[in-house]
């Protein structure tokens, strides 16, 4: 037989598993609806506050994060960016999103929103089990399925009226719906990202994304005085055989534009991110609710991961409390439909816009002059810029529940 964990043999009305930023935001949004749910986390809290991810929100995800109460320092520390600017044959050019369609974005470090949402969780005493990894969920078509997980080397079980996987791309949540249900579409790009946190100054008043021979660079920040920047690398780059110079000797080969200067600064993290493009469907299966990462994963160029991930969650979270509050399963019934044509949206831009700026192993002499004709475009027709614009700054949130 084996030895469950009597003490965490519970029910409760939603289980949800993984406290990155869709599992904490959910928790925190049925919270201050007065619904009770658990998160199970896998890894220590300090991990999950602590892993670096991008830094740009769209006016979606700020909006949310204030209405729902945990906006206070994402208002009083975040930078707002009018636009972007283009490198492009050593020239840059400012795409003016606020001239353009009246909105720009926010830069605000992702993890803080984990710290934020996970720092307000705690001062509610939410249920928030850390190193406490799920390692099964099962009986999702019944209507009180299980999730099994370990905590303190112990096996436990839980049951729940809903299952919610916010378990990332290597959850176990997704890998539970039948094979014969799960469709899944995936891309993986044959160069990852080099990317640097610098005590530096941003050398520009906005992000510069530049196509380049040499490959592509993004140079961002996160504040006024860090500066955060990346290289198109090898998915297998050595990080040893970069030193600090080398990184930006290369920024600058690839940012630069005349009459401009790279400030340069002391590294103070080091890291490389394989690019994928990965969707599955449906987003649901019985009890079980797919959500963020655990669902679909974008190459980081146009910084859309969490974004997508707050809208899945809106829509989620209005959906749930509809039917547990109003026993209303419309929106739920159909939250896979609304968060996967979203998420098809974000996915092309993500996939065309990782086309058009990087260098690609097996590119030839016209696929090469075809991103020369897409960046052509862009710089210069103000239709172009206004539909990338849109796509930027974020496409509209179906739903969202009222605070
Ligand atoms: N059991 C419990 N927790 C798990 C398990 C498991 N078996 N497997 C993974 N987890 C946890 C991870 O440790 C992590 O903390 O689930 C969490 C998933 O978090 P993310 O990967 O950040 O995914 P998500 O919350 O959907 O965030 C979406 O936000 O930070 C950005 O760009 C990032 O795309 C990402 C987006
Ligand atoms: C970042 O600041 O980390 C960042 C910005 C824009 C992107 C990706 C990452 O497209």
């Amino acid at each position: 037989m084996r030895n469950v964990q009597q003490r965490f043999k519970m029910h409760v009305p939603v289980a949800i598993i993984g406290a990155g930023p869709s599992g904490s935001l959910l928790a925190w949004m049925l919270r201050r609806k007065g619904i009770e749910s658990i998160v199970i986390e896998a890894r220590s809290r300090e991990y999950v506050e602590g892993r670096i991810r991008a830094g740009v929100l769209e006016q979606g995800t700020v909006d949310t994060l204030i209405a729902a109460g945990v906006g206070d320092r994402l208002k009083k520390e975040s930078l707002h960016h009018r636009g972007v600017c283009i490198g492009f044959k050593n020239e840059h050019y400012i795409l003016d999103f606020d001239k353009l369609i009246g909105r720009g974005v926010t830069v605000y470090g992702q993890q803080e929103i984990t710290k934020d949402l996970l720092s307000a969780l705690d001062r509610e005493n939410h249920n928030v089990l850390y190193e406490a990894p799920a390692t099964m969920v099962e009986d999702l078509e019944s209507e009180t399925p299980t999730l099994r997980y370990t905590y303190e080397g112990k096996e436990c079980e839980l049951t729940a009226d809903f299952i919610i996987g916010c378990d990332g791309f290597r959850g176990v949540s997704r890998q539970s719906i039948p094979a014969s249900v799960l469709k899944t579409h995936d891309l993986v790009y044959p160069f990852g990202w080099l990317g640097i946190l610098a005590n530096v100054k941003p050398s520009k008043e906005v992000a510069l994304f530049s196509h380049n021979d040499r490959g592509f660079a993004l140079l961002s920040m996160r504040s006024e005085s860090v500066g955060r920047l990346y290289l198109q690398c090898r998915n297998d780059e050595n990080l040893d055989e970069w030193r600090d110079d080398r990184i930006w000797d290369e920024l600058d080969a690839r940012l630069g534009a005349p009459g401009w200067t790279l400030e340069r600064g002391e590294i103070t993290q080091k890291d490389v991110t394989p690019l994928r493009s990965f969707f599955s469907e449906p987003m649901q299966h019985g009890r079980l609710f797919l959500a963020g990462d655990a669902a679909h994963i974008v190459p980081p160029t146009g910084a859309k991961g969490l974004n997508s991930a707050v809208a899945d969650i809106n829509v989620l979270a209005a959906a749930l409390i509809n039917r547990i509050q109003n026993d209303d399963e419309t929106l739920l019934r159909d939250y896979s439909d609304i968060a996967l044509s979203r998420n098809w949206q974000v996915q092309r831009f993500s996939w065309s816009n990782t086309a058009m700026y990087h260098i690609f192993p097996e590119s030839n002499s016209f696929t090469r002059r075809m991103q020369d004709a897409q960046l052509e475009y862009l710089v210069s027709d103000e239709t172009a810029q206004i539909l990338y614009a849109q796509n930027h700054t974020g496409l509209p949130f179906a739903h969202k529940p009222e605070f």
